[in-house]
């Protein structure tokens, strides 16, 4: 039923994703590989050939693999560095499932009013506008709605975890440990991103299997180890909530509806965004913003490559280059092929934005690295070791960079923590 909806969301992710490909990509590559001392093996543009012609392909496969089913299902036996994983959770673990919230007014809209411009975002210093999708245009009453969702338990089947469980604004809307714990504290097989500015990706997830953040929300809902809960049954549940059956009649003119959840979930992230960071300070004009060792590390960002694939302004290319992280798990890590099916797309994962990534440990599509020092470390060195790895990362590694030059760019990685929303409005 909502066939037509998903289908103009992927045209339009798919749209802007080639578009982003044609203006930005290859344009990026060629300056950023004359400005490389040992010049890439290969292009970016070769690397993304291949790419390309796969999305073409994939189009239909992508949105059954969009399920979610297929890479979070994976149940890796390591627990190890669970115990790190923050303990408030136990005491807040009984709310009921259909337990009626305390009848709130509804929420004070000026303050969600203040997030917009005539329909659109305001940005921080240094972030371009935020992309919003024709059909599913900004409002502060959406907003509104998106965020209770976001933080509301009752969305999960037993009623213990919600978005912010996993993309917690204390966490820099991440969560800090290595994989995520879900309901049943069943452990699933990837790191939780940040929410953070994942207005602008162009594909959602690691291996980027959902195109938009209207087609990603629904997925952990029904995830049986994120929330565990039929849509079916929550959407029914949640109609039976005064609040949130008439915030839906009030946003959407409906009940509530599966679009509906996913369209104001959407909403709500579009305005999780960080930016104002000493970074776009200096950019925009204050030379003291950063310091000198901020100074030397973006230059050298520059000089070896890696903003080839963590473009600025929010640091990604969105595109899928094989690091070498999880090519030694038996079997390894599959990362975009799981959404292809191609060999040559193994191991390849999308490459994560970098802002506020000082604070959002641990690191990589496993959470397998502890430090932001060792992650830029493994960058710098080209890759984990493998035959596998990108060709223009092994010529990031070339350059041979010395452990200063590494803490230089461990300092400009800190230079990219600004301000971002530190908790709920509501
Ligand atoms: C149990 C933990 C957990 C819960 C609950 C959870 N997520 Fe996630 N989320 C993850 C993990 C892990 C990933 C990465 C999975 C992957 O890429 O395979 C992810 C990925 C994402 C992404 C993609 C970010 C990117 O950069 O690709 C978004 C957006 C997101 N989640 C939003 C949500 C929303 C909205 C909810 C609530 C409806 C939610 N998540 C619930 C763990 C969780
Ligand atoms: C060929 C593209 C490419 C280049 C060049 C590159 N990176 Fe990356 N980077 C990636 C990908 C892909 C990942 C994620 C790999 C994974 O998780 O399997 C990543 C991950 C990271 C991470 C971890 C982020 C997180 O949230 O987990 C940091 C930090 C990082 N890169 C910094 C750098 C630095 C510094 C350089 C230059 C020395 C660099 N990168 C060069 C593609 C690239």
């Amino acid at each position: 039923m909502c066939s037509t909806r998903r289908f103009s969301w992927l045209a339009a992710g798919w749209c802007l994703l080639l578009i982003f490909v044609c203006s930005l990509g290859c344009d990026q590559g060629n300056k950023a590989k004359e400005k490389t001392k040992s010049s890439p093996a290969e292009s970016c543009c070769e690397e993304d050939s291949g790419e390309k012609e796969s999305k073409d392909a994939d189009k239909d496969k992508t949105e059954k693999a969009a399920d979610t089913k297929a890479t979070e299902a994976k149940v890796p036996e390591k627990k190890a560095a669970e115990t790190k994983a923050p303990e408030k959770k136990a005491a807040e673990a009984k709310a009921p499932v259909a337990k009626p919230a305390a009848n709130k007014p509804t929420a004070d809209l000026a303050k969600y009013e203040a997030l917009l411009d005539n329909g659109k975002v305001k940005t921080p210093l240094g972030l371009p506008p935020v992309p919003i999708p024709a059909d599913n245009p900004m409002t502060a009453a959406k907003i509104a709605l998106g965020e209770k969702l976001y933080f509301d338990k009752r969305l999960s089947k037993d009623g213990t975890i919600s978005c912010a469980t996993c993309h917690d604004p204390a966490m820099a809307w991440a969560e800090h440990t290595p994989t995520s714990k879900g309901i049943g504290k069943q452990v699933g097989g990837a790191n939780s991103p940040s929410v953070i500015n994942s207005a602008y990706a162009t594909s959602q997830f690691w291996d980027g299997r959902a195109g938009s953040l209207e087609e990603q929300a629904l997925g952990p809902i029904e995830n049986p180890i994120e929330m565990g809960h039929e849509l079916k049954e929550m959407i029914a549940d949640l109609n039976n909530l005064s609040e949130y059956k008439e915030a839906f009649q009030q946003v959407f003119g409906t009940d509530v509806t599966r679009e509906g959840v996913a369209m104001a979930i959407a909403a709500f992230e579009r305005t999780v965004l960080s930016g104002n960071s000493p970074y776009d300070k200096f950019k925009a004009g204050d030379k003291k913003a950063l310091t000198d060792s901020q100074k030397r590390g973006m230059e050298l960002f520059e000089e070896v490559g890696c903003s080839t694939c963590h473009t600025p302004p929010v640091f990604s290319n969105f595109r899928f280059y094989n690091a070498g992280i999880g090519m030694d798990k038996k079997p390894p890590d599959e990362g975009r092929k799981a959404v292809t099916k191609k060999d040559r797309d193994l191991g390849k994962f999308r490459v994560p934005m970098l802002r506020e990534v000082a604070n959002t440990a641990p690191y990589y599509h496993d959470g397998s690295v502890a430090t932001l020092e060792e992650a830029v470390a493994i960058m710098a060195d080209g890759g984990k070791k493998h035959e596998k790895v990108s060709g223009m990362l092994k010529a990031v590694g070339e350059n041979k960079i010395s452990p200063e030059g590494k803490k230089d760019l461990v300092e400009f990685m800190k230079a990219l923590s600004g301000d971002y929303p530190r908790k709920p409005k509501s």
